[in-house]
C-alpha cells in the first residue's frame, strides 16, 4: 500500500462535537474553549499558538494533535469523585495495600499516590524507562501530543522513576491515562490505570542470609558474570529474581483474591510478556464465561530504570500497570466503558453507597437498539489513517458512537484511487436514537470527511 505524506494536521474539534438532540433543527457550534479551529479551506486544523489547559500555557508546534473532547476530561479524576465505581475500586485498592505494614517505619508499606496531573514529558513517558526512540509506541499516531516534548501520559509508568526519586520504594500511582486508540464497548481514549511498585535491598530480599555455616551474606542480588537469558536481566543472580517474581505474583493473586471473592473459582494464568521497562515480564489474566481477559502487564523492574531513578547497584524492584475500566467491567457488571463518563443519575445512583466493599452488579437501566451505518469512501490526495477517522468520529458523534471499525479497503486500478469502508454503530446509553437524528449525525460526519480528508462519499 502507498502511504502519502499527510499534508493536513490532525484531529478535529470539541466546538463540533455532540450538539445533537433527538428534537434537535439545526447544528448549533459551541465555541471551542482551548481555541482550536477548522479551516476548511485549507482542510487542516488550526490551533493557536499556545494551549492553555488548567491554567498552564503550552506551546503548539507541528506535534500537536489533542482536541477539546481529549482536553476536557483532564482534571475530572472519576476515580476521585465520591460513589463513583472507579472510586469505589480506587478505595479498594487503598484498603488492601494499606495492610501491608512496615514495622521499621511503623506506617503502611505502599504510598499511595492519586493526584498527579496528566500532562507529562517524553521524558517521563518514554525516555526515563528505556522505550527507545524509534518505538511505536512514541508515535502521533497512538498517542496525544501537546507538543513535541509534552504530551498526555500513556499511562502510569510515566511517573515511575519521579517516584522512586522522591524517596518512595513502595507505591501505588493511581491516575488517568490517554491513548489514540480503537472504539469499542471497552476502549476509550481516556481511561484509568494504577502502577504498582515495590523496591528491595539484598536485607529485604534474602532474610536471615547464612547459609548452614552461620556465613553471612551468602545470598546476593548481583553477581559479575550475569548474562541477559530469557529468565533475567545481565547483572542480576537468578535466586534474587525468583525471590522477586514470588513476591510480585504473590501480591497480584492476593489483590485479586481480595477484589473478586470468587477468584477461587476463576481461572488465571501469567502469559509471557514483554516491556521495554521490564525482564522478565508478564500478562496476568482471568478466565470469565471461557472468555480471557488481559487485566494487567508486570515484570522485573529494568535495572537501567532503577539507575535513571539515582539508586545504584543495590535494589531490585517489581512493578505492574493495571487497568482499572476493565476490572471494574468485570466487577460490576458494566457492559460498556463510555458509561464510566455517564452522568446518568441511572447509573450513578447504582453506586452511591459508602461502604465501596459493597458488592453489586450494575443493572442496565434498559437497552437500546443499536444503529448500524457505513461509510465508504474514496481517498482524497492522502490514505485516512483509521485513528485520525475515529477521532473525527467521535468529536462529531460523541458518545453516541458505540464502535467504529474499518470493515473495506482496497485500491481501484481503474479509478486509480484506495477506496476505504467503516462500519459505524450508534448506541446511546440512555435512550432509542432516532433514524433522522443517526442520519442527522452521520451526515455531518461524511461531510466532514470531505472537508478533512478531501475524499469522496462512494
Ligand atoms: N505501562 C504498561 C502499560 O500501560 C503496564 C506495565 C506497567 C507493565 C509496569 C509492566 C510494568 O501497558
Amino acid at each position: 500500500m502507498i502511504v502519502l505524506k499527510r499534508f493536513y494536521t490532525r484531529s478535529i474539534l470539541r466546538h463540533i462535537r455532540y450538539p445533537y438532540r433527538t428534537n434537535a433543527t439545526t447544528t448549533q457550534r459551541k465555541p471551542d474553549p482551548f481555541n482550536i479551529e477548522y479551516d476548511p479551506i485549507k482542510q487542516a486544523v488550526i490551533y493557536p499558538s499556545e494551549l492553555i489547559i488548567q491554567n498552564k500555557k503550552y506551546p503548539t508546534d507541528s506535534w500537536t494533535n489533542v482536541n477539546g473532547h481529549i482536553l476536557s476530561r483532564i482534571g475530572q479524576n472519576l476515580h476521585q469523585q465520591k460513589n463513583h465505581p472507579l472510586y469505589h475500586l480506587t478505595n479498594r485498592l487503598r484498603q488492601h495495600f494499606y495492610q501491608y505494614y512496615d514495622p521499621r517505619k511503623l506506617s503502611p508499606k505502599f504510598s499511595i499516590i492519586d493526584d498527579l496531573r496528566p500532562i507529562v514529558t517524553t521524558e517521563q513517558n518514554f525516555d526515563s524507562i528505556c522505550i527507545p526512540a524509534d518505538h511505536v509506541s512514541r508515535t502521533k499516531t497512538m498517542n496525544y501530543y501537546i507538543n513535541k516534548s509534552t504530551l498526555l501520559r500513556a499511562h502510569t509508568s510515566a511517573h515511575q522513576v519521579d517516584l522512586i526519586r522522591s524517596g518512595l520504594n513502595a507505591f501505588l500511582c493511581i491516575g488517568d491515562v490517554y491513548r489514540r486508540d480503537s472504539i469499542d464497548p471497552t476502549h476509550y481514549p481516556v481511561f484509568h490505570q494504577c502502577e504498582g511498585v515495590q523496591l528491595f535491598n539484598k536485607e529485604e530480599l534474602f532474610i536471615e542470609n547464612r547459609n548452614v555455616r552461620g556465613d553471612k551474606d551468602y545470598l546476593q542480588i548481583f553477581g559479575s558474570n550475569e548474562h541477559r537469558d530469557a529468565t533475567k536481566q545481565e547483572g542480576h543472580t537468578l535466586e534474587a529474581v525468583k525471590l522477586v517474581e514470588a513476591s510480585l505474583k504473590k501480591t497480584i493473586t492476593d489483590l485479586f483474591k481480595n477484589l473478586f471473592p470468587n477468584a477461587a473459582t476463576l481461572n488465571s494464568r501469567w502469559v509471557d510478556a514483554t516491556f521495554p521497562f521490564t525482564h522478565p515480564s508478564w500478562e496476568y489474566e482471568i478466565e470469565i464465561d471461557g472468555k480471557w481477559y488481559e487485566l494487567l502487564g508486570c515484570g522485573i523492574m529494568e535495572h537501567s530504570v532503577l539507575e535513571n531513578s539515582g539508586l545504584s547497584k543495590d535494589h531490585i524492584g517489581w512493578a505492574f500497570g493495571l487497568g482499572l475500566e476493565r476490572i471494574a467491567m468485570i466487577m460490576y457488571g458494566i457492559p460498556d466503558i463510555r458509561l464510566f463518563w455517564s452522568n446518568d443519575s441511572g447509573f450513578l445512583s447504582q453506586f452511591a453507597f459508602d461502604d465501596s466493599t459493597r458488592a453489586v452488579r450494575y443493572k442496565p437501566i434498559s437497552v437500546y437498539p443499536q444503529c448500524i451505518n457505513d461509510l465508504s469512501m474514496w481517498m482524497g490526495k492522502t490514505i485516512i489513517d483509521p485513528s485520525d477517522f475515529h477521532d473525527l468520529v467521535r468529536a462529531i458523534g460523541g458518545d453516541l458512537i458505540e464502535q467504529v471499525v474499518l470493515i473495506d479497503e482496497f485500491y481501484s486500478a481503474k479509478k486509480q484511487r484506495h477506496s476505504q469502508t467503516y462500519r459505524i454503530i450508534y448506541r446511546s446509553m440512555d435512550r432509542t436514537l432516532t433514524k433522522e437524528e443517526i442520519n442527522m449525525v452521520h451526515k455531518d460526519i461524511e461531510s466532514h470527511c470531505k472537508q478533512q480528508f478531501g475524499v469522496e462519499i462512494r
